[in-house]
């Protein structure tokens, strides 16, 4: 049975994914940095029929509980499939390059980019055990600086000066581990949901978490074939689906 660890899955995008992942019969591990909350909802899960779902604490901005997660995965899988790295935060729009704080600037990096290569580092071992490990970073399109230099790009004016250049930063790092990896048979890439109705955006987004979690699902369990170190859109029209970094 494969074996996924979804961060920040205690609700939205993360959770519509931990579910269509246990009903494609994998065994997930939720990661929620409120431990009773993530229990609470397996729980839940669990009374409306998913299987094969196991909460574990994790903050992606605590190495300690991160490491925790990690040993309780050894011991219970011995290895790790698949690492989704979806935690993230934003401070919200408007937020102006010209004012804003560099430390609010920082915290947004310490949990979008910083975050994830805690988690990465610490479960390389893991999934080095596996014979096909994948690593999706969950990203934006508003992470892409070349559909922010269009005018026309339809995201244009939401430059959001912590939000956007934490998920360039990790759209940089996906390249970066995909190239560290690219004679091991991992698939690093960077998948955006796409602009989806959740807390995040006080669901303001058009689209849904069910197609949301669909489109990481489709990006990462993904064959041998597939290409390593891009960049997917949801939000992308034209139906190529690869987006411009
Ligand atoms: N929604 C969109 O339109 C959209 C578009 C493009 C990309 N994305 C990306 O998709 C991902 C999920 O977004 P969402 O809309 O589902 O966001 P959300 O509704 O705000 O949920 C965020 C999740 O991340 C968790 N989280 C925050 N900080 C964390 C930390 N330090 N350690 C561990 N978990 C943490 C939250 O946990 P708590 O419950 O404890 O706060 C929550 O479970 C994010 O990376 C976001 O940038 C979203």
């Amino acid at each position: 049975m494969q074996t996924v660890l979804i961060t920040g899955a205690n609700r939205s995008i993360g959770l519509e994914t931990v579910k269509q992942l246990s009903k494609k019969g994998l065994f997930v591990y939720l990661g929620s940095r409120d431990l009773n909350k993530g229990q609470a909802i397996v729980k839940e899960l669990s009374q409306n029929g998913f299987q094969n779902i196991r909460a574990v604490e994790l903050d992606v901005t605590e190495p300690d509980t991160i490491l925790a997660a990690k040993n309780t995965i050894e011991n219970e899988q011995g290895k790790l499939d698949i690492l989704i790295n979806n935690a993230g935060i934003s401070r919200g729009f408007p937020e102006s390059a010209l004012d804003t704080p560099t430390d609010e600037i920082r915290q947004v990096f310490e949990t979008n980019y910083f975050g994830a290569i805690n988690v990465t580092q610490i479960f390389l071992e893991l999934l080095k055990k596996s014979e096909s490990p994948r690593i999706s970073n969950i990203t934006s399109g508003l992470g892409s600086l070349n559909l922010h230099s269009d005018p026309n790009w339809k995201y244009y004016n939401v430059k959001l000066a912590s939000y956007v250049p934490s998920k360039a930063a990790l759209n940089a790092f996906t390249i970066l581990l995909a190239y560290e990896l690219k004679d091991l048979p991992f698939k690093v890439n960077a998948i955006d949901p796409g602009y989806t109705a959740t807390d995040f955006n006080h669901f303001s987004g058009p689209g849904t978490v069910e197609s949301a979690a669909a489109f990481i699902i489709k990006h990462t369990l993904t064959d041998e074939n597939a290409p390593t170190g891009k960049f997917f859109s949801n939000d992308i029209e034209d139906g190529t689906e690869v987006s411009p970094w």
